[in-house]
């Protein structure tokens, strides 16, 4: 049988032989085309949209700008809260009258409803052609291929066990900042939270491979990269060359040409004294960081299982500040979790109080199938969570806009990504990822240039270009 080989099997193994069958260009030129793709949900979601899109172009597929012109449609799916799900499913009714129009048209559903409903999602959709998990997304020319003999729907979620030891082709939609996954997964649990059941355990990509891909953006003219994982202060654990979260931050910091580090997502009790250092001495590193509190009463933080105090998460916030007083931070809040009382949910408004966060995403709490917290006692009204909602962000507003105008005057170094939509004429982010406004020659798109802030507002700042 003729074989190919393929580029993205094991980065440390030769590439691996593929059989011809599974893999012929030729194929996806006569009946699958073009493919579009819709994301909902996280950055995660977004960056394994662009890890699809790089496995189809490989293929010899076309990227298609709207749905009604593409052969496939792949709904990349998220179920963090019950709102992500409703919207899919009122996406996919929108595609079902594209099928019905033309059925010759592929339906996949992807993310994180398509693992935890897997072939459920048939019962309510039996339109739907190909089901396929998070993990799974490097099998999808074979599901493709599958579909085109079988006539029943192609179900693949049982998860790659060697997906994180994989270089996939990645076909990124920004040319300047770029998402690099560092490790997929979750082993934290926390009570409210559904990722670890459709993401499975933690597992970290091989240092080599992230610093690798790095080096490669750097070489593209990548100026900024965003490390992804549930938990990145957790990386490392399991790897067989022993590297940890601030190790792998030096590595990229001295071994490639892009300026700017930044990562998501934190865990509080995993914020090392050692990666705190990081924010002043590993010079590409960002001195901005998420860091999701989600409540400020230790009844409510032990009752989701977060395994940290107010104190312990105020603590780490102070040495934040010794070493890096210039710091933007962020924090996600959850209200409205079971039994969360009024004192509770005033411990949280005084915790925002105290630390005076830069920006708050803040959520409803939301019961998601499977989880420990569905069973807990006290589970709150619709209105008292969207009051508690409303007072957050109203107080969270007024914080952000006053944080922000004490910025005025100041000198910020912004890298300059693109087009104004408002005010000015392009706009960039501060390495504490504010955005700015400004007035400039469109030649600076791409460069890091020093503004000094002239306005401030809620959501972004003006600044003129230094001399
Ligand atoms: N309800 C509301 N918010 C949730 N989050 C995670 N699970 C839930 C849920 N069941 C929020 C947390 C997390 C962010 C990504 O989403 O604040 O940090
Ligand atoms: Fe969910 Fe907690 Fe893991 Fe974050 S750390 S993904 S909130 S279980």
């Amino acid at each position: 049988m003729e074989i190919r080989s393929v580029s993205w099997y094991p980065a440390n193994d030769p590439p691996l032989q593929i059989p011809l069958v599974y893999h012929t260009p030729a194929y996806y030129n006569d009946t699958m085309k073009t493919f579009h793709i819709i994301t909902f949900g996280c950055q995660m979601n977004e960056h394994d949209a662009e890890r699809m899109t790089g496995i189809l172009e490989a293929e010899g597929c076309i990227s298609a700008l709207a749905a009604e012109d593409a052969d496939l449609v792949i709904l990349n799916t998220c179920s963090i809260r019950e709102k992500a799900e409703q919207k899919f499913f009122s996406e996919l009714g929108r595609i079902k009258q594209l099928k019905d129009a033309k059925p010759g048209l592929k339906i996949a559903v992807a993310g994180c409803i398509a693992q935890q409903e897997g072939a459920k999602i048939l019962s309510r959709a039996p339109y739907v052609d190909i089901v396929f998990g998070p993990s799974d997304i490097s099998r999808l020319p074979e599901m493709v291929e599958k579909k085109r003999f079988w006539s029943a729907p192609v179900i693949d979620i049982a998860g790659d066990p060697a997906y994180h030891q994989k270089r996939i082709p990645t076909s990124r939609t920004d040319k300047l900042k770029a998402w690099v996954s560092i490790m997929y997964g979750c082993d934290n649990f926390c009570t409210y939270c559904v990722v670890p059941y459709l993401r499975g355990r933690e597992r970290s990509r091989p240092g080599a491979d992230i610093v690798h891909e790095v080096r490669e953006l750097g070489q593209k003219g990548y100026r900024e990269v965003t490390l992804l994982g549930q938990n990145v202060n957790s990386y490392g654990k399991g790897l067989e060359e022993a590297c940890d979260f601030p190790s792998l931050l030096r590595l990229i910091n001295d071994s490639s040409d892009i300026d700017r580090i930044r990562f998501v997502t934190s865990h509080p009790r995993d914020l090392s004294d050692e990666l705190i250092s990081a924010f002043s001495n590993v010079p590409k590193v960002c001195e901005s960081l998420h860091l999701p509190v989600q409540s400020g009463s230790d009844d409510i933080l032990r009752a989701m299982n977060r395994k940290y105090t107010r104190e312990a998460y105020l603590n780490k916030v102070k040495r934040l500040h010794l070493a890096m007083p210039h710091i933007t931070l962020t924090t996600d809040i959850i209200v409205g979790f079971p039994g969360e009382s009024k004192r509770d949910f005033e411990m949280t408004m005084s915790l925002l109080e105290e630390v005076q966060f830069d920006g708050v995403y803040a959520f409803k709490y939301s019961m998601r199938p499977g989880t420990a917290a569905l069973k807990c006692e006290g589970h709150l009204p619709e209105d008292v969570k969207e009051s508690r909602l409303a007072q957050v962000l109203d107080l969270q507003g007024k914080m952000t806009s006053q944080k922000n105008s004490r910025l005025i005057g100041t000198k910020q170094e912004i890298l300059v990504d693109g087009f104004s939509k408002k005010g000015g004429t392009l706009c960039g982010r501060t390495r504490g990822n504010k955005m700015v406004n400004i007035d400039a020659p469109a030649s600076l798109v791409g460069s890091l240039v020093n503004v000094t802030i002239t306005a401030a507002g809620m959501n972004s700042l003006s600044g003129r270009l230094c001399e």
